[in-house]
């Protein structure tokens, strides 16, 4: 079949695969290719358990998959043929030098800039999927300015806003898409082509353009805001747990008003995710770099108040169970760093299960989708780990429960049996306030919810 465009996308990941599925499902006239160095992973996609665990993405592949839409490692042709190239690598956090900790990892970013210039036969739209610092799309275009002649390459800021677990129904319905591109003529021309392929499938009021500046910008203010309101309700979970006052009350009369909004205001064990500490790091640290110590500070206490929600957890929990956990056996429901999701990457259940084992506890860890994960996070942690499918199974004769994420299925366990089979007193920590904390109380439990009154039988 002739296609009407080639498009090919580098990095295979939980944006490149969804994004490009979403694109090969919406736009049959196109091929698109996904590529990977991680052979892997590409055989994963190829198959029937596919490396990432996304409500609704299996349909989409299997319908596409083979017909436009296709996996493999052979970057060398997927850029010669393309016409696009979106490149949607990892950006870790850097590890060593300058910016240590800090500033985005863009090692991946430039190898890439650098194949797509040595392996190009022709002129090509260059996209940044990946989010990167402001003024990254300059050095990627000073990179691909060393290209024949005869070769032109336009690069285009498209951030992309899904959200794991909805990333389908996110890439479906999109509270926008946005595309930055400089204001030349050729720059204005390409951003008309990359409005032209959403535009089968996205309203077009919903597709915004900026220049490229303000586009690589607004993807890192757009998580930095969203973290900001869970460190904002989380700081003031603590607050209520000192007052009585219940932060869900507080959360709730709040956003009410229609300039707050309710979404975004559930305290929790706070927030995990590949991405929200990066971008917010790589935020402060532009800021820094920039010569604006107070903005960074500003953005870090984000951070830190995300750190402090996580030790206060654990505290909690040391001294409602009698200031020892030594010995004891605690249950972890959930490990994901959100529900409807396999992904475990800076999930707090990470850091909770290393400070529970110093604390020298014995951990039981269940979780319906993300247990592969989490046994690899806790690989050479020192202490005594068991990972049980099935939730009534792992709580048996364990001293306390403590609820990491907020899968539905916790919702509807039979708690009466589950307190039965534990050792008592028996405590529930419910660090994503889903469960009925009456009824648990009434069950036997002694009941801690975050930023609410406890429910303590003594
Ligand atoms: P990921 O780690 O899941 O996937 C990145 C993939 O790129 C990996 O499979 C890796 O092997 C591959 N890769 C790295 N260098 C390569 C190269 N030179 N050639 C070919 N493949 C290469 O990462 P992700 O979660 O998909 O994130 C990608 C980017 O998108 C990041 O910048 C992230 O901040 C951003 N983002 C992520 C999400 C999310 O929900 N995970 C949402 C929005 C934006
Ligand atoms: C987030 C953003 O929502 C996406 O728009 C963005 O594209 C993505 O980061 C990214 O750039 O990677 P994601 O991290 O997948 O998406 O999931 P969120 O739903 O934002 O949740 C992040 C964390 O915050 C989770 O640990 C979640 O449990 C926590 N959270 C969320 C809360 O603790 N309280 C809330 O009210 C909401």
């Amino acid at each position: 079949m002739e296609f009407k465009k080639k498009i090919l996308c580098i990095g295979a990941g939980y944006v490149g695969g969804p994004t490009m599925a979403m694109i090969a499902l919406k736009c049959p006239q196109y091929k698109v290719t996904v590529v990977d160095i991680n052979a892997e992973r590409i055989a994963e996609w190829n198959s029937e358990n596919l490396p990432i665990y996304e409500p609704g993405l299996y349909d989409v592949v299997e319908k596409t998959r083979n017909v436009n839409l296709f996996f493999n490692t052979d970057l060398e042709n997927g850029i010669k043929e393309s016409d696009i190239i979106f490149v949607s690598v990892n950006t870790p956090t850097k590890e060593f030098g300058a910016g240590e900790g800090m500033a985005a990892d863009l090692q991946y970013w430039e190898a890439t800039a650098r194949q797509i210039l040595q392996l190009s036969e022709s002129s090509k739209i260059i996209i940044e999927k990946s989010t990167l610092p402001v003024k990254t799309a300059l050095a990627m275009e000073r990179i691909l300015s060393f290209s024949k002649s005869d070769i032109h390459f336009e690069v285009l800021s498209n951030p992309e806003f899904l959200a794991e677990g909805t990333a389908i129904s996110d890439l479906t319905n999109p509270d926008r898409v946005l595309v930055g591109s400089n204001e030349t003529e050729s720059g204005l021309k390409a951003r008309d082509e990359l409005v032209e392929i959403y535009s089968n499938w996205v309203d077009r009021d919903k597709i915004i353009t900026a220049n490229l500046w303000s586009s690589e910008l607004s993807k890192l203010v757009a998580n930095a805001f969203l973290a900001q309101r869970i460190s904002s309700i989380n700081s003031i979970s603590a607050l209520c747990e000192k007052t009585d006052a219940d932060v869900s009350e507080v959360a709730n009369a709040i956003g009410m008003d229609s300039r707050i909004g309710k979404k975004f205001l559930n305290a929790s064990i706070g927030f995990g995710g590949s991405c929200f500490k990066k971008d917010i790091l790589n935020l402060v640290y532009l800021c820094q770099y920039y010569g604006l110590p107070e903005v960074a500070e500003y953005w870090l206490s984000v951070v830190k108040i995300n750190e402090f929600q996580q030790t206060r957890f654990i505290m909690n929990m040391l001294n409602a169970m009698f200031n020892t956990l030594a010995g004891k056996k605690i249950c972890l429901f959930g490990f994901a760093f959100k529900a409807d999701t396999g992904d475990t990457r800076e999930s707090p259940a990470i850091f909770i299960s290393k400070k529970l084992l110093e604390e020298r506890a014995e951990l039981r860890i269940t979780d319906p989708g993300a247990l592969k994960n989490a046994k690899s996070d806790l690989e050479n942690i020192e202490g005594k780990i068991s990972y049980i499918k099935e939730p009534g199974k792992a709580a048996y004769g364990c001293h306390a429960i403590a609820v990491l994420t907020e899968w539905e299925v916790y919702k509807g366990l039979d708690y009466k049996e589950i307190y039965k089979s534990m050792e008592q007193p028996a405590f529930i920590f419910d660090g994503r306030n889903i469960l009925d904390h009456k009824k648990l109380f009434d069950i036997g439990f002694n009941v801690f919810p975050i930023g609410k009154p406890a429910l303590t039988h003594f």
